[in-house]
């Protein structure tokens, strides 16, 4: 299975902080934002990655991230022009995917919890269809939204209703069988001009393949789209990483955890990151001083 972060957008919302950078690019306490969507897919076990970003900002993303070896991972790099819709992703990401089930992790979204590698090992080993992930939340109309039957089973999905009929917003993390391209080809703007995601979504359901999973009450789901979400979402990293001493959205971390780097390689990014509690971590992880 291949990975696409897609961290394009306009981050209107962050406005004026993300005039002149990228939205994915500023930090969520002591990491750059997209470092914990990257995260995800790793622990999913993708190594296969493409980034997708505005013509202004993907050099600055293959500035930070390089060709992935650092995570003993591979990066390609694609332009969405103009922010034309979540689901345009895997348009543009055609050609590359060749057919190849993939998983989409939007660039401003962060999910921290206890068993989520099986979560998403179970997501990414499943043969057909799509899975997504559904957290209950205060403010549905902000989201996409996924409504049950009294069996649990998914009946609707919503892109930010007015009136949700479940308090069930759908998070930024999917993962799609090999028709994904087609499908997303088969799909039409909406009234505001984009390709959505949730559309995308709708056809899995109506074709019966659109497994949701439900996040429990343990996770923790944030997106960082406004300026209290990304406050928020920075408190919660320093909370977590502060009281356990372990690390939250670390890709280093999690190549070795994975085994995609080995402890010499580990070692020479902890010392690159100098005197920085994330690079004490990190060297105490590769002297096999942490579990
Ligand atoms: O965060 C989860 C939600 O993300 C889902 O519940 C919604 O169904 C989904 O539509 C999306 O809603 P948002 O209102 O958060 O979408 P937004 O336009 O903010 O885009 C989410 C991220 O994707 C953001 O980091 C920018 C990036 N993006 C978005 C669009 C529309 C792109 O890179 N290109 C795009 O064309």
């Amino acid at each position: 299975m291949k990975g696409i972060l897609l961290a394009g957008g306009s981050g209107s919302r962050l406005h004026p902080m993300t005039l002149a950078a990228s939205k994915q690019l500023l930090p969520v306490y002591d990491k750059p934002m997209v470092y914990y969507p990257l995260s995800t897919l790793m622990l999913a076990g993708i190594r296969d990655i493409m980034l997708i970003s505005t013509p202004e900002d993907l050099p600055q993303f293959k500035r930070l991230l390089g060709d992935g070896s650092r995570f003993g991972v591979k990066f390609d790099y694609a332009v969405q022009p103009t922010p034309d819709g979540i689901a345009q992703a895997f348009l543009i990401g055609s050609d590359w995917l060749d057919g190849e089930a993939c998983a989409l992790a939007l660039g401003d979204n962060l999910i921290h919890a206890d068993n989520l590698s099986t979560l998403l090992r179970n997501a990414a080993s499943r043969p057909a269809g799509a899975t997504v992930f559904a957290y209950q939340v205060r403010d549905p109309e902000r989201y996409g939204v996924v409504a049950f039957d009294a069996d649990g089973k998914a009946v609707e999905v919503v892109e930010k209703p007015a009136a949700p009929t479940s308090n069930w917003a759908i998070t930024g993390l999917y993962f799609y069988d090999q028709q994904v391209s087609d499908i997303a080809r088969s799909i039409k703007p909406s009234p505001r001009g984009e390709l959505e995601i949730t559309d995308l979504n709708r056809v899995y359901l109506e074709m019966g393949t659109l497994n949701v999973e439900k996040l429990s009450r343990g996770c923790a789901w944030l997106d960082a789209g406004t300026p209290d979400s990304l406050l928020q979402a920075a408190t919660f990293v320093q909370t977590i990483q502060s009281r356990t001493g372990m690390l939250v959205g670390c890709p280093e971390e999690v190549a070795f955890r994975m085994g995609f780097i080995d402890a010499d390689l580990l070692r020479r990014h902890a010392t690159q990151l100098g005197k920085t509690e994330l690079g004490r971590v990190l060297m105490e992880l590769a002297e096999g001083e942490q579990s």
